[in-house]
């Protein structure tokens, strides 16, 4: 079923959107990961989507289904994410929803890690790129809009500010992601859009409400 480009406000405009965990190999059969189940990008991409945008859906292993009618680019690494994220560009707005991992296992193993052999493995981490940070700090290709998450479990205000300002992103979704929440894996959203503007705090909806809502504040904003 060919789904029709919805007419709507954002009709033109190229929004790339990132979503879900990466997973960070180990050795062929193992991988690091996180909690997030790419709900909250997901969202975004199908509301941007509905408001006429062309959506770049850029996606670590999600636990929910990709949305129709957007381009998919499925990753597994936040090292594949940022390729895929700069071959995506230009783009008018970019919203970076993906819980990228924040560091990866040097010298990954090419085969599958034996048990017994040499006692147990130590795994060495570095550091991975900060997408949302360089697409920021871009030059050439820098999105017009440039739209970050910040998961926290505490300070969740100041931390967020904190990481807008230090990144280089315009406005950053705020969120709590305490286990008491339930936000991580949940179907709601508690969020502050923080933006140059201040800080404006939203109250506890579906996360599909929270991305219908932003979808729209992004096309007030592009016009
Ligand atoms: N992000 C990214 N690339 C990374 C890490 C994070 O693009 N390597 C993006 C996320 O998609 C999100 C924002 O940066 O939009 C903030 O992610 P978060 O994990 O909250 O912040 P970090 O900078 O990684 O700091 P920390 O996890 O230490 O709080
Ligand atoms: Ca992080």
């Amino acid at each position: 079923v060919a789904a029709a480009v919805a007419d709507g406000p954002l009709k033109g405009k190229h929004i790339l959107v990132t979503s879900g965990p990466t997973h960070e190999p180990i050795d062929p059969v193992r991988y690091i990961a996180n909690r997030s189940s790419g709900a909250q990008g997901t969202a975004i991409a199908r509301a941007l989507s509905a408001l006429g945008a062309q959506v770049t859906f850029v996606t670590g292993p999600a636990s929910v289904p990709p949305p129709d009618g957007v381009r998919v680019v499925k990753v597994e690494s936040a090292a594949e994410m940022l390729a895929a994220v700069r071959e995506a560009l230009p783009a008018d707005a970019g919203v970076f929803a993906a819980a990228v991992a924040d560091w990866r296992v040097t010298g990954a193993s090419d085969q599958k890690i034996k048990k017994g052999t040499d006692g147990l493995p130590a795994l060495e981490l570095a550091e991975n790129p900060d997408i949302l940070a360089q697409v920021s700090q871009l030059s050439d290709a820098r999105p017009g809009l440039v739209v970050g998450f910040a998961a926290e479990t505490q300070d969740v205000i100041a931390h967020a500010s904190a990481k807008r300002l230090r990144k280089g992103c315009d406005w950053i979704v705020a969120n709590d992601v305490s286990p008491a929440t339930g936000i991580m894996g949940g179907t709601e959203n508690a969020v502050t859009l923080i933006s140059d503007a201040g800080a404006e705090e939203w109250p506890r909806m579906s996360k599909d409400e929270v991305a219908r809502k932003l979808a729209v504040r992004i096309a007030e904003a592009l016009q």
